[in-house]
């Protein structure tokens, strides 16, 4: 390209002219640097620092790469092109043609292609298979101080409201930015937030709330029932390793900046007027961010891979493990996995199934008024037990099925349902709000000592199972019993994590994947391995020689769906 003199000119002196109001031409120029060390921001703002990222072809072509190679190892991937009854409605996604989609699409920043390859992962609806990127998802959390909940009127109407607790959180969570809510409130209200508390929803941006809900339940991933993925969209609470916490809900947190406003048709607590109110989302910086000044260092700091970006050799480091002999600091689960901090002995002793999200779990406190009071003896951490006035109703509430001490949550578990009996309790509500999975084995052993030893928790309390025998899962397979690939027994293709359906735990040297099983799968070719079990047991501890509870009276709690 070829200027003409003329207009090269020009163009230095307006680039001098800029210069000369440094401040207000750099924001223009580097959205970045207009973001840079600032706590709360607009997430017009964060978006317009996302957006000034263009797409990098070699990047993007390497993004697609590895996810598409990760594929060999997520066990859905054909039965996620169309799920059969029940989950037919809410997953249908074929991630080959929706790569080879984005492969192809042109988008105008790479903030955009991340959001288009994120909802695509999020579509499966599948909290175990969750995309992240470092460089936007959750780096700025973005909220408003007006969680929603569902409250059911004296009529057994059920209605969305403004939580009740709303400003108590808010205050309390946000007290260095309640102020520019409280002046965002038009006339009157301005000032008033705490009022809102309660308040009856009627519209959301002008449409009956449930538009917004359903549209969230889109988008939210995690899960595969619909209902579940609606109240995501609330606030809820979860019971953590030392105490309750406050979960904002899908409404007012989010985790990428998409969403400026929201505007409220609410009718306030013993007032019949209908009021219309807008308020601002603020993107308050994320945990994980790593400081920066301008667009250079964003980039340099929060978007580069790493080592550990797509993963560790677990063989390649000399640390030394506690039980003697040779393991590397094990790494997390997931950037952003909902379940408690966990030794990092049992995290490699202990097969995990844990839900991953884009955004962290916060510690924000459930307040006083909701927490739960006077649980029984037994319970530890995130298994909390309780008895309900009637005298016959025992609640565990169980935040978690990870603990700092497996075998502590174990013996809680255990301990806390033996109170509840011996206190007279006849029926259960087992309450998982919020939990995001954990131990496998230690919801094998609840089923266990809560339904007693019978055809369908003896000698395995998992249900049996069979695992994907892909052509990589079978090479993995093949040099871990050939080739000794992994003496100290970190993969899950280890036949010795594995049990025949009679329980006996396989040899080192069986392979488990064969003789594997030809499946068709939404007309694809998949092959299985012979039906399985785990190895949980015999457990570690004693169970009991009868049942705790009779299981027709015991109701899993999940959300505010009552399942029996
Ligand atoms: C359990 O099943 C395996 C595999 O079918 C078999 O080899 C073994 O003999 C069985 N063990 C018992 C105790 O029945």
């Amino acid at each position: 390209m070829a200027f003409s003199k003329g207009l090269y000119s020009l163009l230095v002196a307006s680039v001098l002219a800029a210069t000369v109001h440094a401040g207000l031409v750099q924001r223009a120029s580097d959205p970045c640097a207009a973001i840079a060390g600032q706590k709360w921001v607009a997430p017009s703002d964060v978006r317009a620092c996302f957006n000034s990222i263009p797409v990098d072809a070699s990047t993007k072509a390497n993004i697609l790469e590895v996810v598409s190679k990760t594929l060999a190892f997520h066990t859905s991937v054909n039965f996620q092109i169309q799920a059969p009854f029940p989950f037919s409605e809410d997953v249908h996604e074929n991630l080959f043609s929706d790569f080879s989609r984005i492969s192809r699409q042109r988008y105008s920043s790479d903030f955009e292609l991340h959001v288009d390859m994120s909802r695509t992962l999020k579509r499966l609806n599948d909290g175990h298979c969750v995309y992240i990127n470092q460089c936007y998802d959750s780096l700025f959390l973005t909220f408003l101080p007006t969680p929603l909940v569902l409250l059911t009127d004296s009529s057994g109407v059920q209605n969305v409201h403004i939580a009740p607790e709303a400003f108590s959180v808010a205050s309390a969570e946000f007290a260095d930015e309640i102020d520019f809510w409280q002046n965002a409130l038009p006339g009157s209200l301005k000032g008033q937030l705490s009022s809102l508390a309660g308040a009856k929803v009627l519209r959301i941006n002008g449409a009956d709330p449930f538009v917004a809900v359903n549209a969230n339940a889109a988008i939210t991933g995690s899960f595969q029932s619909f209902g579940t993925r609606q109240n995501s969209f609330f606030a809820s609470y979860n019971r953590g390793t030392s105490g309750w916490s406050y979960i904002m809900g899908n409404f007012a947190q989010m985790s990428l900046p998409l969403t400026d406003s929201a505007t409220l048709t609410i009718q306030r607590v013993g007032s019949n007027k209908v009021e219309t109110i807008t308020l601002p989302y603020r993107s308050r910086i994320g945990a994980t961010a790593v400081p920066w000044t301008d667009k250079a260092s964003f980039l340099a700091n929060n978007c580069v891979a790493t080592p550990g970006t797509n993963g560790v050799d677990a063989y390649a480091s000399s640390t030394k493990r506690d039980d003697g002999g040779p393991t590397p600091e094990v790494a997390p689960v997931g950037a952003f996995q909902q379940q408690p901090s966990i030794t990092p002995r049992d995290r490699r002793l202990h097969a995990l199934n844990v839900l991953l999200d884009t955004a962290p779990q916060l510690d924000i406190t459930l307040p006083p008024g909701l927490t739960p009071p006077n649980p029984v003896s037994g319970s530890n951490g995130v298994s909390q037990f309780f008895m309900l006035d009637d005298g016959k109703t025992g609640v565990l509430a169980l935040g978690s099925f990870s603990a700092g001490s497996f075998d502590q949550l174990e013996a809680s578990m255990l301990n806390g349902l033996l109170t509840l009996k011996n206190s007279g309790a006849t029926q259960l509500i087992v309450d998982v709000t919020g939990n995001g999975g954990g131990f496998i084995c230690l919801a094998h052993w609840l089923h266990r000592i809560i339904a007693g030893p019978k055809g369908t928790t003896e000698p395995q309390a998992g249900l049996n199972t069979i695992a994907r025998a892909g052509p990589l899962a079978k090479l993995i397979t093949e040099a871990i019993i050939n080739q000794n690939a992994d003496p100290d027994d970190f993969l899950l293709y280890n036949p010795i994590n594995w049990a025949a359906p009679n329980g006996t735990q396989f040899t080192s040297s069986h392979n488990w994947l064969e003789p594997s099983v030809k499946k068709i799968i939404n007309r694809k070719l998949d092959m299985f391995s012979p039906t399985m079990s785990d190895i949980c047991q015999p457990f570690d501890m004693t169970a009991p020689s009868e049942p705790l509870f009779d299981t027709t009276k015991v109701a899993i709690l999940l959300f505010g769906i009552y399942l029996t």
